[in-house]
């Protein structure tokens, strides 16, 4: 949690995300990336939504279950997000996690000196090992119209991303993706996606970003 802004639970994200998903029909929402359950998934659980998060971290995951227990609609999963295997394969040919001297001078935020270092070790380094990988795909392959919050590592948000839109589009078109640390190695390759395919939403500071990846 190095390099992450503030926690995502203030009153305009609130109000931000509850109007986006009252003008767009969500029946359910799913996160990757719990952490402690104090952040935004405090704020996606008290929408009141059937809602599904998961974390990877062993003791992050018992934190979570604790502080979120109190939300009736709310899943906490210790699971990854994706299959372990591909995750470690995709930090270790990604340029971006090797080459963040290039990176920082466009702006771009890493959480290590040594980002595939980093990343690698945040997903092997979990203190008890998740009984499920690749929920994210398991709870997203179905036409539901879910707000699907990608905020897992820096070091998979952009294959995070690339799944999700691997889906069949009659599945896609019903996934509303909300992206956060739009300026950081996690996400700032699937935003400039973004820009150039889909009419994206911001919230009032520009942090968060939602959109239709179809
Ligand atoms: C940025 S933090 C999440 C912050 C949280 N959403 C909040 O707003 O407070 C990322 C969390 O995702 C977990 N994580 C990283 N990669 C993951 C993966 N592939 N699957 C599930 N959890 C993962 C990390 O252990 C860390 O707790």
């Amino acid at each position: 949690m190095l390099e992450y802004s503030t926690r995502l639970n203030g009153e305009i994200y609130k109000s931000f995300v509850s109007e986006i998903i009252k003008k767009h029909n969500i029946e359910s929402i799913v996160e990757t990336g719990t952490y402690d359950g104090m952040g935004s998934s405090q704020l996606l659980a008290s929408i009141g939504l059937p809602f599904d998060t998961m974390e990877c971290h062993g003791m992050n995951f018992i934190a979570a279950k604790v502080n979120l227990e109190k939300f009736k609609n709310t899943r906490v999963h210790h699971a990854y997000s994706l299959k372990l295997n591909e995750m470690l394969e995709f930090i270790k040919q990604d340029d971006w996690t090797n080459n963040p001297d290039e990176m920082i001078e466009l702006g771009v935020k890493f959480d290590h000196e040594n980002p595939r270092w980093y990343y690698t070790h945040e997903l092997n380094d979990v203190v008890s090992k998740p009984p499920q990988e690749n929920l994210l795909m398991n709870l997203i392959t179905n036409p539901e119209r879910q707000l699907v919050f990608l905020d897992s590592s820096g070091g998979v948000g952009l294959l995070e991303f690339q799944k999700v839109r691997e889906l069949p589009k009659e599945i896609l078109k019903e996934k509303l993706i909300m992206l956060d640390d739009i300026n950081h190695i996690k996400h700032y390759r699937s935003l400039q996606w973004m820009k150039e395919n889909c009419e994206i939403e911001y919230s009032e500071d520009g942090r968060l970003a939602v959109a239709f990846i179809v």
